[in-house]
């Protein structure tokens, strides 16, 4: 028998799967690293705790591993999207990694829409200037440290440079390059338009490579560092969503998936790269060959649940948190939230929109605030849904991945707010499972990663929307729709006492 392993780089840990040719997951590892927040709306990590705890990770499981390491045949990446690592000359990270969910750059984002045009943007990377993406965070390091942007002679996405730490070979795979708004995501190449027009030098760009492709092995000192083989191949991998959606067989049209992670996203696989979605939705390629998918995403989704269980119940384990939230009937008793805890995209793009929790009573206890954050993260997702339908998809099925298809309080919840079956496939590790698919496509086992998803994949559990929740939930839903035009400009103005310590 012959083994894969899908490296997850996540933004609390990065998660490791063994897997064999069967699909079957045979061993997990999940090592977590800090997030850096100096002020708000800043998100930052030290690359330095990716590498050493992926390193402890792949040691951790091939210690494990009762087997011949050497048939351990090819390992692969999905990696946290849009953040910046520098390299400098000699390929030494310059400063900390930016994030996804850094949302210092509003004002780069203006400046890209006023030199580029938001109708060459809408052409070219097919998306909008939005704070998370890499570009604007490229033009805010330029702008804001100088030194830092001299020394630049590269950048790589966090899995990219993971994988260049473990492989020494510089390359970005098309999934994260889409990530960036530097990507001609019809042609496959870096836009030299958006670079002159930003005065960017193009030699900044790495090398593109499709997701499944082999870009080298892993390196002497890595092998002897972890037990693994020399000889094991490495394979690119993809942006976590595309690599999330491989993992839940999103791999033809008319297929949605959602995923709760730290973040919380819906995405629709999209045969072709020329439909408009007017800049509503992102729109990238897939790390599938020769496909797209389009994505709306709520910035703090798992994160707002565990953001409020350290903040208000630090003692009380999540299981025993969402038993009692299961037992407070649909809406909270009256109580709304909205998961703006670091901004928003879809569908307000708004740095500076916070969270809020409407309609607090004395009654109310912590039962009922838990149940409000599962509903507010339900309602966003289903505001991207809702954009999807307005464009014409037919949305009755949606596939459940990440912590929100663990629990069975948040599959029907699911399944009541988007009024949709809720399908929760065998391995809801999405993303680890998508990059474990790359390398067992590009090692040659299947002739397709569809071939793959017939025999990696099964559907474990369906919830269907029970229709007495579903219209209280659609009576609610335009009542948490007005939050956010209520609260806007309140916490515009807030801002300002925000990094007041
Ligand atoms: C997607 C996004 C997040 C990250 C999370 O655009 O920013 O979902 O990929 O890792």
């Amino acid at each position: 028998m012959k083994y894969v392993i899908g490296v997850d780089l996540g933004t609390s840990a990065v998660k490791l799967l063994l897997v064999n040719q069967k699909g079957k997951v045979l061993q997990t590892v999940s090592k977590e690293y800090p997030l850096i927040q100096e002020k708000a709306g800043y998100s930052e990590q030290n690359p330095e705790d990716w590498v050493a705890q992926t390193i402890a990770g792949l040691k951790e499981l091939a210690d494990c591993f009762s087997g011949d390491l050497s048939d351990i045949e090819g390992i692969s990446f999905s990696g946290q999207m849009h953040g910046l690592i520098l390299l400098d000359g000699n390929h030494e990270v310059i400063r900390p990694a930016i994030l996804w969910n850094d949302t210092r750059t509003t004002a780069e984002c203006q400046e890209i829409t006023k030199r580029v045009g938001k109708e060459k943007l809408l052409q070219i990377p097919k998306n909008i200037a939005l704070e998370g993406f890499t570009l604007p965070k490229i033009l805010w390091v330029k702008k804001h440290e100088p030194e830092n942007y001299a020394k630049a002679k590269l950048f790589l996405l966090p899995k990219d440079y993971l994988r260049f730490r473990l492989t020494g070979q510089l390359h970005i795979d098309y999934s994260d390059a889409a990530s960036t708004l530097l990507l001609d995501i019809n042609k496959l190449s870096w836009s030299k338009e958006i670079c002159e027009a930003l005065d960017i030098h193009p030699d900044l760009c790495p090398p593109l490579v499709p997701s499944h492709e082999m870009v080298g092995n892993i390196k002497k000192e890595i092998a002897e560092k972890t037990g693994l083989s020399e000889e094991m191949k490495v394979f690119a991998g993809g942006a976590d969503n595309a690599c999330g959606a491989i993992g839940a067989g999103v791999l033809e049209e008319g297929k949605t998936m959602v995923s709760i992670g730290t973040s919380g996203v819906v995405v629709s696989y999209e045969a072709d790269g020329d439909k408009s979605f007017d800049g509503k939705v992102h729109y990238m390629n897939h790390a599938a060959p020769n496909a797209y998918y389009t994505m709306g995403v709520t910035l703090a989704a798992g994160y707002s649940l565990s953001w409020f269980k350290n903040t208000f119940a630090k003692e009380v384990g999540f299981d025993a948190l969402l038993k009692q939230a299961s037992k407070v009937p649909v809406g909270a008793k009256g109580l709304l939230f909205t998961p703006y805890l670091v901004g928003e995209r879809t569908p307000y793009v708004d740095a500076t929109i916070r969270s809020s929790f409407i309609g607090m009573d004395s009654s109310h206890e912590l039962k009922h605030f838990t149940r409000a954050v599962m509903e507010g993260i339900t309602f966003s997702l289903n505001e991207s849904i809702e954009i999807f339908r307005e464009h014409g998809k037919v949305i009755d099925k949606v596939i459940a991945i990440g912590g929100g298809a663990k629990s069975e309080l948040w599959l029907q919840m699911q399944a009541d707010i988007f009024n949709a079956t809720v399908m929760k496939p065998n391995s809801e590790q999405g993303p680890g499972m998508g990059a474990a698919m790359l390398a067992a496509y590009g090692a040659g086992w299947f002739a397709s990663l569809q071939e793959c998803a017939s025999v990696f994949l099964k559907d474990a559990e369906t919830v269907e929307p029970i229709p007495e929740n579903v219209e209280k939930y659609k009576e609610l839903y335009q009542l948490y729709k007005s939050i956010y035009h209520s609260t806007k400009q309140v916490n515009k103005e807030l801002m300002a006492y925000r990094n007041v310590d």
